[in-house]
């Protein structure tokens, strides 16, 4: 069924029961797909208030749960990864005059430029993921003229489920739609046609690539966070209920299923964590002296044994880095072979030893992190949990047991409070498919 489709139908048993559309359509599917719509139908309404008009595409991307691998992206190592259930989508319509005009339902202001005129605007730091993108798809000669985006979303800002990421898959996309373009590492092709339904033909598995580059350099050159391609790609490669091993040498995605009597939960600390702060950049400065220093490209070229070997060679602050990240790339390569054989309980484990690594040697976690993972650890349904993404603050992913995940929520949301006193709602996090389009 279209999505026009779809929206007469909720009108429809909005107009017979009395209750909003969103509210009927959670009613009758469930909350995983009924949130889908209910955003689109917000992004759409948003758009509609803000521009007059209803939008002629609508797409959405994904946040991502780094399920295991801390900071090992940047050194070319592995990571398992999930997209999940929270989206970030752009609706969207061409206009003729050149201009582009972005409303977000996050900010009240609206941020309005010309396509051929991109620059920082301080007083709209958060339009900073839009314009690099557009920033970055001028560099590589994408033509694309002005428009007019709505922006809503339900990925937590500052939780480390990458909305940041998402955002700048979202825009990415967006522009394709309006202005088809085709690009791969070896430049840009022919630009796709549409099919006789209007629609554009997915991307394949370069120009994926291609585009999460596109995006992580927007946030290396414009926004200034030197950070690696992992949220870019679980934005765009993610599948529904598989885990993706990303391997950051050799840029391949393989799908490995994430199917069992377990549930993902996110436990958000409600510290929040800005990327843009610094402490990233450094960590990253410290691994990469730590490779040099071992005279190897990379840390992703280093075991244990290597590790120790060159011990004296590094300052204490390079060794504990680099200790983290070598031991965190063995961890997905034992954790990927728990997960096929459907061990969840060791892989619980291994999740429980990235935490202790992060909060001892990379030095990336927070108090009330550790607190969560601590809690998580003596509730009997917690098989594994551990901080997700950049760090210093942000959320845990939890791996809990299906049959005992009300109460494991309940005893977390309980329990945080009562130590810290701040109000925290665990969360179940479903794996979804990649970024695209659902409206053309
Ligand atoms: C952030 C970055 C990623 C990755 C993670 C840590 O999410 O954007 O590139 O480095 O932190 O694994």
């Amino acid at each position: 069924m279209s999505f026009d489709g779809f929206q007469w139908l909720l009108m429809a048993f909005n107009a017979i029961e009395g209750r909003t559309i969103c509210e009927n359509w959670v009613l009758r599917r469930g909350k995983g797909v009924a949130q889908v719509f209910c955003s689109m139908l917000e992004v759409q309404t948003f758009f509609k208030q803000k521009f007059g008009a209803p939008p002629v595409h609508i797409v959405q991307a994904p946040g991502r749960l780094e399920l295991l691998g801390n900071h090992t992206d940047y050194n070319q190592g592995v990571v398992l990864a999930l997209a999940v259930d929270r989206y970030i989508q752009i609706a969207a319509s061409p206009r003729k005059d050149g201009r582009i005009e972005l409303a977000s339902t996050a900010y009240p202001d609206t941020e309005t430029f010309l396509a051929d005129h991109i620059e920082h605007n301080p007083n709209a730091s958060w339009a900073n993921y839009v314009k690099g993108v557009l920033d970055e798809l001028r560099k590589r000669r994408i033509g694309f003229n002005g428009f007019n985006a709505a922006i809503h979303g339900n990925v937590p800002i500052g939780a480390g489920m990458s909305s940041s990421a998402a955002l700048e898959v979202a825009t990415a996309l967006t522009v394709r739609e309006m202005f088809p373009y085709s690009i791969t590492d070896s430049g840009i092709g022919q630009p796709p046609a549409r099919d006789a339904k209007n629609n554009l033909p997915s991307l394949n598995h370069n120009e994926r690539l291609a585009m999460a580059k596109i995006c992580q350099a927007a946030e290396n050159n414009f926004v200034g966070v030197k950070s690696g391609l992992l949220d870019q790609i679980s934005s765009l490669f993610g599948k529904a209920q598989h885990a993706m091993l990303i391997d950051f040498l050799n840029l391949t995605v393989e799908m490995v299923p994430m199917i069992g009597d377990i549930v993902i939960v996110v436990c958000n600390s409600g510290v929040k964590h800005s990327l843009v702060g610094g402490e990233y950049n450094e960590l990253r400065r410290e691994c990469e002296a730590a490779a040099a220093a071992i005279g190897v490209k990379n840390l992703r070229a280093v075991d244990p044994k290597l590790l120790n070997a060159n011990k004296s060679k590094l300052t204490e602050r390079q060794y504990q880095c680099a200790y983290h990240v070598v031991g965190e790339i063995q961890r997905v390569t034992v954790g990927e072979r728990a997960l096929r054989g459907g061990d969840f309980e060791q892989f619980g484990q291994f999740m429980f030893q990235s935490h202790d690594s992060s909060r001892d040697f990379f030095k990336n976690s927070t108090k009330e992190l550790d607190l969560l993972v601590a809690l998580a650890r003596k509730h009997p349904a917690g098989l594994g949990a551990r901080l997700t993404g950049g760090g210093f603050g942000g959320a845990t992913i939890n791996l809990v047991r299906r049959l005992q995940v009300e109460s494991f929520m309940a005893d977390m949301a309980r329990d945080y409070t009562k130590q810290t006193g701040i109000e925290m709602e665990p969360r179940v996090c479903q794996i979804v498919d990649g970024a695209g389009a659902v409206l053309r």
